[in-house]
């Protein structure tokens, strides 16, 4: 293949073991493309080409850098569709439940995202986090403080990655510090719309912590913005706890569901990303794959929260859009591959197999599919944007040992996903650029 040779000087490659996807490996058996002795170009910050190393070699213009990293793999940088940016300096703190984590650890924790100094530095040590492991999107909770918001974005923009992020509506039901109104949080909102929806490789979305914390007339203009904005994104949580789940059943005593109450104001729809979903009713199912909305799996924190157990086998039989999510801090690891762990655990328990293809596939394109993004992140599309980031299957004594043995992609990927975490992430780039680089 030949490739053009203006720009040149704006053309990299990277050799590399090379994997991406088209489709769901768990609906069809030729969704992944592997090159084993792969090239991935990109120019100008968007993937060229990804196949062969011996078909696209020949065709790139003499003396384009070729950056070597053969025993490795190369796959589309992790997208993480739920976590919450304030919560990092509280990861790991334990709580008999959801709903004393919120009260003990959580709320006040977001009370110093008042300062924007404070909100500044926690997102910068979140974002890296987010690099280290992998991670090159994520759709984020900010505080109930739209500075909160700028500051996230800030430093979003400042390296140029593709992220969603909302200031957190809650009107009720919450310490005095952190209510806003239902107007106040709108107008907030819509602020945050016109300044950053859009904004180079920024995405608002519009964030309802969730159903107890917000009055019906906060719910009802979350949903009129919802309407407004349409390609915005929505994002909350649903069905994680079965106290949580009994408390909406009181707040709201003529909702058919929990869900119901988020479709009744208009909440469900294209773009909209709800957390966990593990106490949902098929009629719940059908409706979300209805309505093109999707949902956050978010294992690690359900384990450590106990929450429960996703239901993969239902979700899939619904046709549902599913992804991975760390759900940091109710999540215990920045680390999808972490993630992937304990999904494999979990749908263990359900009785029902992920396999390794389909963790990455759900931590990759099917992310992408559930934000409908598609062709812009989450695979080598020609013309996506360069997200990606290489993989060492030696990072560890044991990852080195156990891959030595792997005789197939998908036992590769395996050992990676079950045993992998940021030790794991040799190199991450944005938009064609290296954002993070393993010492050592
Ligand atoms: N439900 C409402 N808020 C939260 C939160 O911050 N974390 C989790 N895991 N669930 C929630
Ligand atoms: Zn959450």
């Amino acid at each position: 293949m030949a490739i053009a040779t203006t720009n040149a000087i704006k053309l990299q490659a990277y050799r590399a073991g090379i994997l991406h996807f088209t489709g769901d490996p768990a609906v069809a058996s030729d969704a992944h493309h592997w090159h084993e002795d792969g090239l991935l170009i990109v120019r100008d910050g968007r993937i060229e080409a990804a196949g062969d190393y011996a078909q696209l070699h020949p065709g790139l213009p003499a003396g384009t850098e070729v950056h070597d990293y053969r025993g490795q793999l190369i796959v589309p940088g992790f997208i993480d569709t739920h976590l919450h940016f304030p919560q990092t300096d509280i990861i790991a703190s334990p709580a008999p439940g959801l709903l004393p984590w919120l009260q003990q650890y959580t709320f006040p924790a977001e009370r110093r995202f008042a300062e924007p100094e404070h909100a500044a530095e926690v997102a910068e040590f979140f974002i890296d986090q987010l690099l280290r492991c992998g991670t090159t999107s994520a759709m984020v909770y900010c505080t109930v403080h739209p500075a909160s918001a700028d500051a996230f974005f800030s430093a979003s923009e400042r390296r140029n990655l593709r992220m969603a992020a909302g200031k957190v509506l809650m009107d009720r039901n919450c310490p005095e510090f952190l209510r806003d109104t239902a107007e106040g949080g709108a107008r907030d909102t819509e602020d945050l719309i016109r300044k950053w929806h859009k904004r180079g490789r920024q995405l608002v979305a519009i964030t309802p912590r969730f159903a107890p914390t917000s009055s019906d007339a906060q719910l009802q203009l979350a949903g009129e913005l919802a309407r407004a904005y349409p390609d915005t994104y929505i994002q909350t949580h649903v069905a994680e706890n079965a106290d949580e789940v009994a408390w909406v059943r009181q707040l709201f005593p003529t909702a058919r569901s929990y869900l119901d109450v988020y479709d009744s104001v208009g909440l469900l729809r294209p773009r909209a990303m709800f957390g966990h979903g593990i106490w949902l009713d098929d009629a719940d199912f059908r409706r979300m794959a209805e309505a093109q909305a999707a949902i956050a799996v978010c294992p690690t924190s359900n384990l450590f929260l106990g929450s429960g157990l996703f239901d993969f086998a239902r979700a899939d039989a619904a046709q549902v859009a599913l992804s991975l999510a760390t759900d940091v801090g109710g999540g215990t690891s920045f680390s999808m591959l972490q993630t992937m762990n304990e999904a494999f655990k979990v749908a263990r328990m359900g009785g029902s197999a992920l396999s390794a293809l389909r963790m990455f596939y759900l931590a990759t394109l099917g992310a992408a599919r559930s934000m409908q993004l598609e062709g812009t992140i989450g695979s080598f599309a020609p013309g996506a944007e360069a997200d990606f980031i290489v993989l060492d299957p030696q990072a560890t004594p044991l990852l080195a040992r156990r891959t030595a043995r792997s005789d197939s992609l998908e036992e590769l990927l395996f050992a990676l996903a079950l045993l992998g975490d940021d030790r794991s992430v040799a190199a991450t780039y944005a938009a064609g650029r290296n954002v993070h680089q393993r010492e050592g």
